[in-house]
């Protein structure tokens, strides 16, 4: 499934950029998937009141919206975030993890849509690194359209998301981001998530191995984990 999901991916980005940047793009596509990318991956005590202040909006142009229902999206927000990457992925995508009761949360920016991001109660879409307790809620695929990128509307829409995971009384939020993806990184400094560790991932034959790369980060990770369970 992931390598078809690739290969689509591939062949609409050859419609649209043609051959050398497709090159290049496979080129960089290989040497992710091989050396297994390092993630850097973040948590936020959401019992916490400190990361309020660290993610309040300022801006009154900004709105966010919750959906929780592929029908309540309006056509033409749903024509834009499909079209962006791989409408035959993200149309599959779609159904499936509404259905596992995943929510979708659009960033709007003088009306317009300008991003979107996921949230998962209790667990994750995908093998994870660790195990989500059933109050904890994950974060994940957030995308900012280009000609909106650099306004910190990805950590409005992460503060927001994270105000009202808190409102619902949720453990902790994780979301993880690629070390190489420096704007994500960026991005993240400016929200209410704290570095929780590194570590690699890879499936295989049906297994999810996970390397942690920072054995310190490893220790704290882990007691990190067990002492908010406890808290529960
Ligand atoms: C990562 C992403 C969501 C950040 O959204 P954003 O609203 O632009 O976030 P910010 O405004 O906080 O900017 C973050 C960083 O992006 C970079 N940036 C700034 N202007 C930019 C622009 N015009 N275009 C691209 N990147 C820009 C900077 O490194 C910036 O960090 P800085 O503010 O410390 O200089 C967005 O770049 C994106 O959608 N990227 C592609 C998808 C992706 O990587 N998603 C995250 C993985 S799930």
């Amino acid at each position: 499934m992931i390598f078809s999901d690739s290969t689509s991916s591939f062949v609409n980005y050859y419609k649209r950029h043609g051959f050398a940047a497709t090159s290049r793009r496979t080129m960089l596509y290989l040497q992710r998937l091989f050396l297994f990318p390092r993630m850097v991956l973040f948590y936020c005590d959401l019992t916490s009141p400190s990361f309020i202040t660290a993610t309040k909006n300022e801006s009154n142009d900004v709105s966010v919206e919750r959906k929780t229902r592929e029908n309540d999206i309006d056509p033409q927000d749903l024509q834009r975030i499909v079209n962006f990457w791989n409408p035959k992925v993200f149309r599959r995508h779609l159904p499936e993890r509404f259905q596992r009761g995943a929510s979708l949360w659009l960033i709007r920016s003088a009306g317009q849509l300008a991003g979107y991001g996921w949230t998962l109660k209790g667990g994750t879409i995908e093998p994870h690194y660790f195990m989500l307790g059933s109050n904890d809620v994950h974060l994940f695929d957030f995308l900012v359209f280009p000609e909106y990128r650099g306004r910190k509307l990805n950590p409005a829409l992460v503060g927001e998301i994270l105000r009202q995971m808190a409102a619902e009384n949720r453990s902790r939020a994780y979301i993880e981001c690629a070390e190489w993806n420096q704007p994500q990184l960026n991005s993240l400094k400016k929200t209410g998530f704290q570095l929780l560790g590194v570590a690699r991932k890879q499936h295989l034959l049906g297994q999810t191995f996970v390397r942690w790369e920072n054995p310190e980060l490893q220790l704290e990770t882990r007691q990190t984990v067990v002492s908010a369970k406890a808290d529960r």
